[in-house]
This record gives C-alpha cells, structure tokens and sequence, in this order.
C-alpha cells in the first residue's frame, strides 16, 4: 500500500457541473472519484423509507443510529449501499432533492459521512466533489476548486434533466446551516463553469491544480 493519499477537493452549490468535472479530472488522473452528495442522498432515502420526518433533526438522527453505510471503490468508481441496498436511481428523485438540505444539515449525519469520507484516503486517491470538501473533509489538502455557476444556467441543466429539484432553495439552505455551510474553502480557487464546455473546464481545473502543486 502506498502512504500518504492525497485528495482533490471540488465544492460548489447544486447543478455547477461539477460532478462532471470531477468525473473528467478523476478519468484523466486515475484517481477515485467520490461523489459525497450521493452519501447524504442516500441517508435521505433511508429516512423517508423508515418513514421518519426528514425536517425533525433528533429523529433523523436516531434513525442514523440504524442505518449501515458501506462505501467502497470497484476501479475508479466508489460505491455505495445503505442497509445492504443500493438505492441507485432514487437517489435523484424528486423527493429526495425535497428534503436532502435538511436531512445533511443534521450534525450527526455530517459527522458520520465526514468520517466516512476521509476512510478513502486509507486506500486511495480520490477526486472527492461536495460542499464542504475543503472547508471540513480534507481542510489540509493544497488541491481545491469551488466550481461555481450562474443561477439560472444551474436551473436551466436540472430542468433540461428532467429533474424536479428548486436549485435555489437547497443553495439557500447548504449556505445557511450551522455545520459546515456550502462556502469558498481557504486556498480554493474559484472556477466559473457557467461559460464553459467540459473540455474546456476540465483544462482550466489542469491548470489550477498545477498551480496549486499538483505533479501532473
Ligand atoms: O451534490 P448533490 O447536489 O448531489 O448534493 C445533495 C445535497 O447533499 C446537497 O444539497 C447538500 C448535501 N451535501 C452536503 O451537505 N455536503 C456535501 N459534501 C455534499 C452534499
């Protein structure tokens, strides 16, 4: 096993396109690329199977006391299943976009999936992509993006999805929680994707990381 895992850290509000980028960067690094969103989907989907309220924080948190999060790797991709099931495509129902604000602003559930996170670097390298990737998960990294984008062009790629989620709203709420907010971690350089093809982010996020000391 090779010591000292280091990870790249892509935070930004909902639909900037930054998954895609850390998907691309993951590929052309060979790097393991891990989508935190999915994890705080996931306990969602888990709290409204138990039929537990997602907007009464003490319940959600009791109900994390039962749930097994099992996060690994299967080549360059992480998996994930909750209770031995991987929710697969439910992870982006609209339900689940309803009520994933709320349900990640629990400070149990963040310090579980916080824990959950950092366990990658036992193993591997990672693109990890998030809200506070580089503000809480892996604050000592040199290797940060916040990938931002406009409004309405961040609106406009979910509808085009035929997603059901208000952007706007789940920005609003991951801004204002107490733990962890969405913000600019220290040391992050700010990409504005709203202009720009995925080649042409993926150039741009090169470029930055080179400058941030990355050997590439
Ligand atoms: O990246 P995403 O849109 O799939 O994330 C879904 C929600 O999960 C997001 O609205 C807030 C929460 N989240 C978080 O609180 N912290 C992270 N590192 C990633 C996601």
């Amino acid at each position: 096993m090779k010591v000292g895992h280091f990870a790249i850290a892509i935070d930004g509000p909902a639909a900037s396109g930054k998954s895609t980028l850390a998907r691309e960067l993951a590929q052309r690094l060979g790097l393991v690329m891990v989508n935190s969103g999915a994890m705080y989907r996931a306990v969602t989907w888990q709290v409204m199977q138990a039929g537990v309220d997602p907007e009464n924080p003490a319940a959600v948190a009791e109900a994390l006391e039962h749930m097994v999060l099992d996060c690994g790797v299967d080549g360059l991709d992480s998996t994930l299943t909750i209770n031995g099931v991987d929710p697969g495509e439910a992870l982006r129902s609209s339900e689940v976009n309803a009520h994933v604000s709320q349900v990640s602003a629990v400070p149990e559930v963040r310090r579980k999936l916080v824990e959950l996170q950092r366990s990658y670097l036992d193993h591997s390298d990672v693109v990890m992509e998030g809200r506070d990737i580089g503000t809480a998960v892996f604050p000592e990294t040199p290797y940060k993006i916040y990938v931002d984008a406009d409004p309405a062009v961040r609106q406009e790629r979910r509808c085009a999805a035929g997603e059901v989620d208000s952007v706007s709203d789940r920005d609003r709420r991951d801004s204002q929680r107490q733990t962890d907010p969405l913000r600019v971690a220290d040391g992050a350089r700010v990409l504005d994707n709203s202009g720009h093809t995925v080649e042409s982010a993926v150039e741009e996020a090169l470029v930055i990381l080179r400058e941030q000391g990355l050997e590439i």
